[in-house]
């Protein structure tokens, strides 16, 4: 049961496993006492103390008291040496903000942010504080709701300029979170294209650390997410801390520690390149970032993560709805296809069980190549004679559903759309326009580009029929600048992007609510909580090979849950790696996102075309299970040869548990495998061996998996609770 307790001059949010407190000091001065295990009660005095302070009473701005004050949302300048969360430019050019409260609420439910995606839920109980700074009346509103049932708390910022003169964000983080120690070991996900969300974790050290992106997106080399664990907290046990700002743009998660050995983390949209400007009246919203605490190591971080998201964040239509097993043409055919073609492939996908066949890039304007024609979202008639509709009927009339891909926030320099609106895509006027995939991005902060994109992805659904659309992204920004935009608000664009970007996924999602949208970025390059609120799945990455996946896969769970990955079995050798490994495997790592194929199943020996019809029977059996049970990852592929999960249901009555391993090992024992989140109390039968077992003698002891010969092998088993 979420609650808001009010004692003194603290405020006390908790529910049934975790807490968070903050006090309002004399004066008005905020400051974070607390974030963690539920607590019966909490004082502010333990806390002040060890700041320095002689406990509430006592504080003053004055001799330096906010350098060692763990603080709500601090800013620069006037006194903390720290760095802050939010720099105001005031109309006289100076940058310190003094916030001190001025009131506070208790809101039931969960209210905005609006405009952004944000996590929801009328089981929430919201705080509301208000601060103001006097010299330049800004106001800062923060909100912190608490649900009954995560053990997390979501924070945002509302800052309004109540002065009578133009003021300028240069920072408007969305979370800082001070704690009075640096015993923590710091965990970020870093990438690349191919290799997204690789884990890293380190020590803390004195200074600033952290990952940040100024790409334009979340994007193919880190995430916005970071991580504290204890130093010796592993997947089951410690404590552990996350936060992950639920947007998809620019962003910086730093944690710094200080002269006195206390960290400082702060989250929020990427200061660099960033200004927004706020006349007399107008507000700013920061997006929305989730704080989760786990006593039960990593693991148990992710899964607090995975049920918030699931519960609170995904469209709700989506979250726990079954996916279809889809075949994508991109691996099939790349651009090289036509109508009959694509519909030979779908026969072949139907025979092996599928069920949505998508098509992907290549079927509008002059697509052969990925040249020409982004924004001419017209059907290449030479390609596909008949159009959109006629190719889904064919497809539908296989007993498939059709789905397809469109890429609508680019425009190729070659396109017709280009040739009629130059000035609609990111550009600085007079220089060059650097082209990456021979692409440049169209400006979403302008409405009629908005309206474009929402006409042509509608009519394109509408004309097809289709109900799945894959939503790609495959360029970073540069040239930022807008023609749409004065100068003192050309910063803006990054931001203003992503809220146009949000406004037509908003209103696409609500014209279409039963379309399941998918969304890519060269694979995994906008992977993130903010995209999860309108699509529920994201094509993890474009490598397909399953030992790459393992990591892939084991690093986005670190945040998201598994049906938030789309995951395929793909062609060997492999197009990515150029690596052979067998179907099992490819199909066992599969298995762990939102399931499909990415290959052309004509092409597959008659066996493998049979296997495919098992895989496909089995990926239905077990949906629920994959996709919404608890996920306990149990060997890491960045530490070791292995890597293995297991899948729980919630009631524990079922599991799925998979083992990869990389590279073979001669003469070494089948490896033991402590299984995790199972009823220690039941036992269970492993369907594949018909072997029974307890489920403390699988946890404790652990399961012997005599894996096959050969490197990339792997084990899948099935296990049910069974009486004894
Ligand atoms: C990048 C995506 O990640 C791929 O899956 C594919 O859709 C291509 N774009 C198509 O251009």
């Amino acid at each position: 049961m979420a609650e808001i307790l009010r004692q003194g001059n603290v405020w006390h949010l908790r529910n049934g496993s975790v807490s968070y407190a903050l006090a309002v000091l004399p004066g008005g001065v905020v400051a974070h006492l607390y974030f963690g295990p539920r607590l019966a009660r909490v004082s502010a005095d333990n806390l002040l103390k060890h700041a320095g302070l002689p406990g509430a009473e006592g504080f003053a701005v004055q001799e330096f008291g906010l350098s060692r004050l763990p603080q709500e949302y601090p800013s620069f300048g006037l006194g903390d040496l720290r760095a802050g969360a939010l720099t105001v430019e005031a109309p006289d050019g100076t940058l310190a903000v003094d916030l001190r409260a001025t009131g506070a609420e208790v809101l039931p439910g969960k209210p905005g942010p609006e405009g952004l995606p944000a996590t929801f839920g009328e089981d929430a109980q919201t705080l509301r504080l208000e601060l103001k700074d006097a010299h330049t009346g800004l106001v800062a509103e923060l909100f912190y709701s608490i649900f009954d049932d995560c053990a997390a708390v979501a924070r945002s910022v509302r800052l309004t300029n109540a002065g009578a003169e133009a003021l300028t964000l240069t920072r408007a983080f969305s979370l800082c979170l001070d704690l009075p120690d640096a015993d923590w070991d710091f965990i970020t996900l870093s990438g690349a294209w191919a290799r997204e969300r690789a884990v890293v974790r380190r020590p803390l050290v004195p200074g600033e650390q952290g990952t940040s992106t100024r790409s334009g997106a979340s994007s193919l080399q880190t995430s916005p997410f970071l991580a504290l664990a204890r130093p010796g907290a592993d997947e089951d046990r410690g404590d552990v801390i996350g936060a992950a700002l639920v947007y998809s743009g620019n962003f910086a998660a730093t944690a710094s520690v200080d002269q006195f050995g206390t960290t400082r983390a702060l989250l929020g949209i990427n200061d660099q390149d960033f200004a927004w400007r706020l006349e007399p009246g107008e507000s700013f919203r920061t997006p929305e970032a989730a704080l989760v605490f786990s006593g039960n190591g990593i693991g148990g971080m992710s899964r607090a993560f995975h049920a918030l998201w699931l519960d609170h964040l995904l469209p709700p239509r989506w979250a726990r709805a079954p996916r279809p097993v889809l075949l994508n043409s991109w691996e099939a055919a790349y651009f090289d296809f036509d109508a009959d073609r694509l519909v030979a492939i779908a026969e072949a996908a139907k025979r092996a069980g599928v069920e949505l066949f998508v098509m992907d890039d290549g079927w509008f304007g002059r697509r052969d190549d990925d040249t020409t024609s982004l924004g001419d979202w017209e059907p290449n008639l030479g390609k596909l004679p008949g159009g959109l509709g006629a190719l889904a009927d064919r497809v539908r009339a296989l007993g498939l559903q059709f789905g397809l891909w469109m890429e609508p926030e680019m425009v190729s320099p070659k396109s017709e759309l280009f040739r009629a609106h130059p000035d609609w895509c990111i550009h600085i006027r007079g220089r060059e326009s650097i082209e990456f995939r021979h692409q440049l991005i169209l400006d979403l902060s302008r409405p009629e580009v908005q309206d474009f994109i929402v006409d042509a992805v509608s009519r394109t659904l509408r004309e097809s029929g289709a109900a799945y659309l894959k939503w790609d992204m495959n360029r970073n920004f540069s040239n930022i600048g807008s023609a749409a935009l004065p100068r003192e608000r050309q910063r803006e664009l990054p931001h203003r992007y992503m809220l146009g970007l949000y406004a037509v996924l908003a209103r696409l999602t609500k014209a279409f609510p039963d379309v399941l949208f998918e969304g890519c970025a060269s694979g995994g390059g906008r992977f993130d909580a903010g995209m999860l609120a309108y699509v529920p799945q994201i094509w993890c990455s474009d490598d397909t090979d399953c030992l790459e996946r393992c990591r892939i896969q084991y690093g986005t769970t670190l945040v998201f849950p598994p049906s938030a990955m789309g995951s395929h079995v793909s062609a060997v050798p492999n197009h990515q790696t150029d690596r052979v490994t067998p179907l099992e495997s490819r199909f066992a790592v599969a298995l762990g996102g939102s399931f499909g194929y990415e290959l052309d199943p004509r092409r597959l020996s008659d066996a493998e075309q049979a296997a495919l019809r098992v895989q496909t029977d089995f990926a239905r059996r077990t949906q629920a299970l994959r996709l919404t049970g608890r996920l306990y990852r149990l060997c890491s592929p960045f530490t070791g040869n292995d890597a293995a999960w297991v899948t729980v249901s919630e009631d524990r009555s079922r599991a799925l548990f998979t083992l990869v391993r990389a590279r073979a090992v001669p003469n070494t024992p089948p490896r033991l495998v402590r299984l995790r989140g199972l009823d220690p109390a039941r036992s269970y039968r492993i369907d594949e061996t018909g072997e029974v077992f307890g489920g403390d003698e699988l946890m404790q002891v652990g399961l012997c998996c005599p894996l096959p010969m050969g490197d990339a092998a792997s084990l899948l088993y099935a296990l049910e609770a069974v009486d004894d």
